[in-house]
């Protein structure tokens, strides 16, 4: 039996007026566990946790009838506490809580690493609270993260089903929409994460994310508690086209086990300037395509700009056809015009989903499916109270590949529809490598899969090494293998730093990871194949066909969104370091990703220090001032480089051309200058001519200089940068269409 560390506390549903001092929660009762420890212990957010050995309410006979175990792999990206100890139990055993009446959260830590040469991914277990099931048949291994429980009993709203405190909730999704993800930290005290929402986005319309520094007025019906402000001050809505917004939905798309029901909290708060009247912005709610609300006006339900609300709603999910214990669960908004309302758009700010217990009082689901290539976001944290890496893969992006019994991802609570797969074995790889978290191949299927190396495969040769496109398992994937030189010393911890970066982090954006091979001594990583190669393969010295600018726009936004999740999406800040358009590759459907992690480094992540001093790398032509100069490393380093990407793919031309006049050889230095001199059309890409919509043009020329500032402190966030592309593309449609009206 496997075990877990513990907190519990109880929800205090009393609004306290809140001075900065004390956060917007405040527990009434409070137990921090953490088991199999026998001394007390802070973990990194300064929480000071019982060892359960020594615990004043723990049975007197826990030694007889259980034994600690602690981890074997340190890993220093865990945080210890409470993840590096643990509790086994042979036989059931019960932890006894004096608490006073009322609702309550709880939440169990799994962390299934070896432990006293124990393999605990082999557990399977059960875990009852009261009257409820919490789990059965739980294995942490594969659950790795989120479906760790945390139940709570919310207090009563206004619907249908009451919600009373017979009812057990469990988190599965909690989502800063539009925003970036707040680690526990960082909440009102009740130490939630909240993440990115872009992975649950389905198709195209992606809208906007506008994002305004207002201050949050809660209320009594909304009290701080409820979600911090960064949820309010952040949000998705359709878009400025009419036309456009009436012809999607605005689509969320969330995985849930089938027979339970599932209530949905919406956050809502009008935060732009111009929306503070009823009838301005009115909007639908579907769930599973049937109207949940069909007139949201948060106007009207807040009664202003900066006041929160949130809306509770119950979608029961039947038992699918038998086989799928797995089913996607629709959230859909889209204007409603009949009232007439100003704007024809949607609004949400922030997203929770609980699963209601079963009327047997169970909340248990069965196991996830095991399936390689689904990797979860962080697989070495277990808990949502350990920072993660935020997104799991975008439902419509899920890489299946056919596994050929090497060890496998360890999957997964992620979020994602999975049909039964093959069904897979694991076998962990005691190595320096976390062959756990992605697929390790021996060198004679490398060399099989490129045919020993041969040059006719070879599609990429580099100070690096080579790359090579290959075909493994029967031929079935292709990917692309890049060898790296293994003589070379910088070689070696770029290999290390991009297996553990790449195996870590999931995103539309980001160039996936399959695996590697170490054997022999040689450093070889194993990629998604990109059919359509470079950025710059697209952009000059290239025979390939021009692209069109809603094209680039459309890489561009990509890019920055694989950017912001690397900068936000993770609770430690990524900063890539490298960015150029070499380094962004192109599927066969144009998506953008971004590759080559190997140069990243990990941002600051307290707040007194704002930057990495870092030896400088990077590109010339793409490295800022004061990261050159200075050598301070910050996010903002990033943005310089993109902002340089950016003028590349305007003018299409190298980011230095030494043969040219001293003030044109630097990219980023002339396009500057012309942006502000007024003379960018002078150096756009001949190819665009006609193409570029004047308003688009101007926004995007904006951007680039932003991006471009001297001091980084100037320049925009990424988020920003999503925002101002997203808004440079609507205007390219909007008036392009007038364009061509005309
Ligand atoms: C934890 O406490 C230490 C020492 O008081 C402090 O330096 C650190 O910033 C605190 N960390 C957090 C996350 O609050
Ligand atoms: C637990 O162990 C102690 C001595 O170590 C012994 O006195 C006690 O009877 C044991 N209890 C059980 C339930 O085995
Ligand atoms: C559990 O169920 C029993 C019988 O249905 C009931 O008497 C008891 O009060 C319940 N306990 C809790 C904590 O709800
Ligand atoms: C549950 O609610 C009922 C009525 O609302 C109340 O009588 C009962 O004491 C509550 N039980 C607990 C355990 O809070
Ligand atoms: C909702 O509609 C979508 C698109 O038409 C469909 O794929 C999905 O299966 C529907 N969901 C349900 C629960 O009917
Ligand atoms: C939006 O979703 C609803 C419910 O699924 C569906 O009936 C409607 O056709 C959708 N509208 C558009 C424009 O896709
Ligand atoms: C949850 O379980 C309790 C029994 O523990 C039951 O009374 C209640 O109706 C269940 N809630 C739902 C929504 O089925
Ligand atoms: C427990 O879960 C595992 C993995 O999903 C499954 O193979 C096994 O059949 C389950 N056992 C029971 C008793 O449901
Ligand atoms: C670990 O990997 C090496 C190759 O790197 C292989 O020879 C060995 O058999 C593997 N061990 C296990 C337990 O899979
Ligand atoms: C692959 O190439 C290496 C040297 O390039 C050679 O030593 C080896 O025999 C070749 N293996 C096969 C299977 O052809
Ligand atoms: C881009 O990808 C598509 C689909 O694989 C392919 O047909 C096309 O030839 C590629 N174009 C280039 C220039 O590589
Ligand atoms: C700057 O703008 C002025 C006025 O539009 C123009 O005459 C001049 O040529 C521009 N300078 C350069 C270097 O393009």
């Amino acid at each position: 039996m496997l075990t877990f560390a513990l907190s519990l506390s109880i929800l205090h549903l009393i609004t306290s007026t809140t001075s900065d001092a004390s956060p917007p929660y405040t527990p009434t009762d409070y137990f921090l566990l953490n088991c199999g420890s026998s001394s007390s212990s802070t973990s990194a957010d300064n929480r000071t946790w019982d060892g359960d050995a020594q615990w004043k309410f723990s049975p007197p006979n826990i030694a007889n009838t259980s034994s600690p175990s602690t981890a074997e792999e340190q890993n220093p990206a865990v945080t210890q506490v409470p993840f590096m100890t643990a509790r086994l139990f042979p036989s059931q055993f019960t932890y006894t809580f004096p608490v006073s009446i009322g609702p309550k959260f709880l939440r169990l830590y799994f962390y299934p690493a070896t432990s006293s040469g124990r393999d605990n991914s082999k557990f399977f277990f059960s875990v009852t609270a009261g009257n409820h099931t919490l789990l059965t048949n739980f294995s942490a291994f594969l659950t790795s993260t989120g479906t760790v429980p945390h139940t709570t009993f919310p207090h009563q709203r206004k619907q249908p089903l009451t919600i009373d405190n017979t009812t057990a909730l469990e988190t599965l999704y909690r989502l800063n929409v539009g925003g970036n993800l707040v680690s526990g930290n960082d909440d009102t005290g009740m130490y939630r994460i909240w993440r990115q929402d872009d992975p649950y986005i389905y198709g195209q319309g992606f809208g906007l994310t506008p994002h305004r520094d207002v201050t949050i007025r809660y209320t009594s019906d909304t009290p701080a508690y409820i979600a911090p402000a960064t949820v309010y001050t952040t949000s998705r809505t359709m878009g400025i086209d009419v036309s456009v917004n009436l012809n999607y939905n605005l689509t969320w798309i969330f995985a849930v086990d089938s027979g339970f029901r599932y209530l949905f909290r919406l956050h809502f708060c009008e935060i732009l300037p111009e929306v503070t009247r009823v009838n301005q912005r009115v909007f639908t709610v579907f769930l599973n395509n049937q109207t949940a609300d069909p007139e949201v006006d948060v106007i009207q339900l807040s009664g202003d700009n900066g006041v929160p609300i949130f809306k509770d709603y119950v979608v029961w999910v039947p038992l699918g056809d038998g086989r799928r214990s797995k089913q996607d669960l629709w959230l859909e908004l889209y204007p409603n015009m009949d009232t007439k309302p100003e704007y024809t758009d949607a609004i949400l700010n922030g997203l929770e989903i609980f699963k209601l217990n079963q009327s047997d009082g169970s909340l248990a689901g069965p196991n996830p499916e095991l399936v390689v290539g689904t990797t979860p976001e962080a697989p070495y944290l277990k808990s949502p109270e350990k920072e993660d890496s935020g997104a799991s893969p975008p439902v419509l992006a899920v890489r299946r590949v056919r596994d050929s019994g090497q060890s496998v991802a360890k999957s997964s609570w992620v979020p994602i529809s999975v049909t039964a797969g093959t069904s897979t074995s694991t076998k962990t790889n005691a190595s320096s490598l976390p062959s756990d978290l992605c697929r390790h191949f021996s060198i004679s299927e490398i060399r099989s899969a490129t045919r020993n190396f041969t040059d006719e495969l070879m599609i990429g040769i580099g100070g690096f090494g080579n790359v090579y496109k290959g075909y493994i398992d029967d031929g079935a994937t292709t990917v692309a293998i890049k060898r790296l030189d293994s003589k070379s010393n910088q070689g070696a911890r770029e290999f290390q730093t991009e297996i553990g970066m790449l195996s870590k982090l999931r995103h539309l954006h980001l160039v996936s990871l399959i695996g590697y091979c170490d054997d022999d001594g040689e450093m070889i990583l194993v990629y998604d194949y990109m059919a359509n190669g470079t950025l710059r393969d697209h952009l000059y010295k290239t025979e390939n066909p021009s692209l069109s600018w809603k094209n680039r726009l459309q890489i561009c936004l990509g890019v920055a969104r694989g950017l912001h999740y690397l900068h936000t999406g993770t609770k430690h800040m990524i900063i890539h370091r490298d960015v150029k358009s070499t380094n962004i590759l192109l599927d066969d459907k144009w998506v953008a990703k971004i590759s080559d992690l190997g140069l990243s480094k990990m941002g600051p992540n307290n707040v007194a220090q704002t930057h990495v001093t870092t030896i400088v790398k990077g590109s010339f032509g793409y490295m800022d001032h004061e990261y050159f100069r200075y050598q301070q490393l910050t996010e903002k380093s990033d943005v310089y480089s993109f902002g340089v990407v950016l003028l590349e793919v305007l003018c299409a031309r190298p980011v230095i051309v030494t043969e040219l006049p001293p003030e044109q050889v630097s990219l980023a230095v002339w396009g500057r200058y012309c942006l502000q001199n007024g003379t960018v059309d002078q150096i756009v890409d001949p190819h665009l001519t006609g193409q570029i919509a004047p308003e688009c043009l101007r926004k995007f020329g904006e951007i680039v200089d932003s991006c471009l500032h001297d001091k980084g402190i100037q320049r925009p966030t990424m988020s920003d940068v999503v925002w101002g592309l997203e808004f440079a593309m609507q205007l390219q449609d909007v008036c392009g269409w007038i364009l061509d009206w005309d």
